[in-house]
């Protein structure tokens, strides 16, 4: 396949045909808002995105394990500590297990700071005769199935922006403060993991770390410096282009484009074209970029999208995030491992077993079984060991909350159950304790 060296700029995604976009009703009001986005200062630097690309490298070569999760779509609404302190948590301690049972550093990659544009099956729904524009998440416009809601409002991408930043400034301040000090594991216990049947096994390993910790430093005297922040990443779906433009600058000192709103932005599995625009914004920037890879995606349009996305074989640039489902990866991924075997080309092959398993439950809901979602993720490990792969990452959609929108799991929560609290705006996520379970079970099964 050609490589394509046809100049790129940041809005030459303009000239190609770009789905999922909303359609804003006032240009002068979307211009004054671009000009803006552009002019604020970026939320990540470049330097923390190469070091992120470095260390997406290490996975790649099997030295490092990457863990990216957080919330199928975030809202405004939840950006306040509470909440962002608890996905700060649960992250951290699924980290730590995997940790502990990988024996390999962790990377950890956030769904957060960013998450807030949806792609959607159809542009309108129509409610009793009344059709309006599809809610597309709190950066295009609200959910509320009024005209006033649904008109796409150029002024949440300056919300977006903000809360973005926001989320961020607690985070880093979180972790700069020593939250994540892995000595300190005790700060992040949330307050019913007390109750939870995997207690006693995440209290087990957590102490094992500090007493490794302990005695490392007894006998080297020198403190392991982990009170200076932990690596922790930010990622969204590269899905609004407009947003993710106004973002992306030239630095000179690299000479080099890059997106500053995130450190890893993703295309989603309906916008991943060859001819489409999000590939064409996604080739020109330096981030280490994800690729959604989904069960219509046969082997030239891979071929066409490494190339595209990674020309120069760029170690750390290339995350390909395959969601098959359950039934289907046993099948489906090992040609796909083969040809990029063949091919050369480094790759992180990271699974997400959620978005292949979306099914509805006897109530109506919208769910995931954790059966599922396990077996997805086992078959995962199994299919690259199997094939001459590894398993470089998992992608999960969870929250630090007490919610019940998957089933199964070590409660056995069922169909019934889903209704006590239901929240997601999009996807069902795993809760606290199905993240942790989750994280277990990797850890063990590897071990
Ligand atoms: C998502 O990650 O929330 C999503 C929409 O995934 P996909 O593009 O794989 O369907
Ligand atoms: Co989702």
């Amino acid at each position: 396949m050609s490589k394509n060296k046809t100049p790129w700029q940041a809005d030459s995604w303009q000239t190609k045909p770009a789905l999922q976009q909303p359609a804003y009703p006032d240009a002068t009001a979307l211009d004054t808002v671009l000009g803006r986005l552009k002019t604020l200062p970026p939320l990540v630097t470049s330097w923390e995105i190469e070091a992120l690309k470095t260390q997406i490298a290490a996975a790649q070569r099997g030295e490092a394990f990457v863990l990216q999760g957080g919330d199928c779509a975030e809202t405004f609404a939840d950006c306040n500590s509470a909440t962002i302190t608890r996905k700060l948590k649960i992250l951290l301690q699924m980290s730590v297990l995997m940790l502990h049972g990988l024996k390999t550093p962790v990377v950890r990659i956030g769904r957060i700071a960013g998450q807030y544009a949806k792609p959607r099956s159809a542009d309108t729904e129509t409610i009793k005769g009344i059709e309006l524009p599809s809610f597309r998440g709190d950066l295009v416009n609200s959910p509320e199935f009024t005209q006033a809601a649904r008109i796409p409002n150029p002024k949440l991408m300056l919300s977006g922006y903000q809360h973005s930043a926001l989320t961020l400034n607690f985070i880093r301040s979180l972790i700069d403060s020593g939250f994540a000090d892995l000595h300190h594991p005790e700060n992040w216990d949330l307050d019913w993991v007390q109750h939870s049947p995997m207690a006693d096994g995440y209290h087990a390993i957590v102490s094992d770390i500090a007493s490794s910790l302990d005695f490392f430093e007894t006998i080297s005297g020198h403190p392991i410096s982990t009170t200076r922040r932990v690596d922790f990443y930010t990622s969204h779906e590269g899905l609004q282009l407009l947003y993710e433009e106004a973002q992306t600058r030239f630095l000179p000192h690299r000479q080099r484009w890059y997106n500053l709103s995130a450190h890893m932005p993703w295309i989603g599995v309906r916008t991943a074209g060859l001819d489409g625009a999000h590939v064409e914004y996604f080739r020109g920037i330096a981030n280490p970029v994800g690729v959604k890879i989904g069960p219509e995606m046969a082997g030239d349009w891979l071929a066409g999208l490494i190339d595209t996305l990674n020309p120069d074989n760029e170690p750390g640039k290339l995350t390909l995030i395959h969601r098959f489902g359950a039934d289907r990866i046993g099948e489906q991924l090992p040609p796909l491992i083969e040809q990029v075997k063949q091919s050369g080309a480094h790759v992180l092959w990271m699974c997400d077993p959620m978005h292949g398993n979306t099914e509805t439950a006897s109530n109506g809901r919208k769910t995931r079984r954790f059966d599922r979602i396990l077996g997805e993720l086992e078959t995962a490990f199994d299919v690259h060991k199997a094939n001459g792969s590894h398993l470089g990452g998992v992608h999960f959609e969870l929250t630090g909350d007490d919610v019940t929108e998957c089933t199964g799991g070590a409660r056995g929560l069922n169909d019934e159950g889903l209704d006590r609290a239901y929240l997601t705006q999009v996807d069902p996520r795993l809760n606290y304790e199905q993240a942790l379970e989750m994280a277990m079970r990797i850890a063990s099964r590897v071990q």
